[in-house]
């Protein structure tokens, strides 16, 4: 199994069976090393439905026959694209033949904007946690710090982290690394930053901040090191 960042929030896990994608901003993102037309994908997961998460997601999806997991009234909108879904809600779980997905609280916003400038309502924004090949992996969406996310930590064993640390729409370095400490995961990755001038960090800084967790700062195309100690 491989899992590997491809700029902004997009993450590829490969299993010997399927490929997932997570967030797959490709078009637009000037941070990722991924080409939408030559994608092959087989679920793609969704954290909520801005644009730079939704992204490639209906084109991909209808060239793959690929499913796409998504909030209830994301999924819904996917849907009414002519894609299959599996619409999911927040505490939920599901064992899905690839592994099993259970979706986790965010602060943050979620809507998504038509090419003819229509905001349509995706409602909560969302973190997933994924089990597949006995590795767990939390991917934080778009979110602030909370409490709860200790919670989180608690409950699950979590393998690999991805944390957003822009600032201006999300945690920022600081916060993340609070994080770091009511998640308690192996290994973290810094993902949401450098996209956009307002999401500008140099990932290093938080990297310094985080002393119980196995940080791996990330280039596009890069593989999450699962055997670091
Ligand atoms: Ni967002
Ligand atoms: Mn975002």
């Amino acid at each position: 199994m491989s899992i590997s960042y491809h700029g902004h929030s997009v993450i590829k896990i490969k299993t010997n069976t399927h490929t997932i994608l997570i967030d797959p901003f490709i078009t637009g993102n000037g941070q990722t090393d991924l080409k939408a037309s030559e994608e092959s994908v087989d679920v793609i997961l969704l954290t909520h439905g801005h644009n730079d998460h939704v992204g490639d997601t209906v084109d991909l999806a209808k060239r793959n026959d690929a499913v796409v997991i998504a909030t209830f009234e994301l999924a819904n909108y996917i849907e009414s694209q002519g894609v299959k879904v599996h619409a999911m809600g927040i505490g939920g779980a599901f064992d899905f033949d690839f592994g099993k997905v259970k979706y986790t609280q965010a602060f943050h916003s979620s809507s998504f904007t038509t090419n003819e400038g229509k905001t349509i309502y995706a409602g909560m924004p969302a973190g997933i946690l994924l089990t597949v090949g006995g590795i767990t992996i939390y991917h934080a969406g778009d979110t602030s710090l909370f409490g709860d996310m200790k919670l989180i930590g608690e409950r699950n064993n979590i393998d690999v982290a991805f944390l957003p640390i822009g600032d201006n729409f999300t945690m920022g370095p600081e916060d993340a690394a609070y994080a770091v400490q009511l998640l308690n995961p192996r290994i973290v990755v810094p993902i949401h930053y450098n996209t956009f001038p307002a999401i500008k960090q140099d990932p290093n800084e938080f990297k310094d901040l985080v002393k119980t967790a196995d940080v791996q700062v990330l280039n596009a195309g890069d593989f999450v090191q699962l055997s670091h100690k």
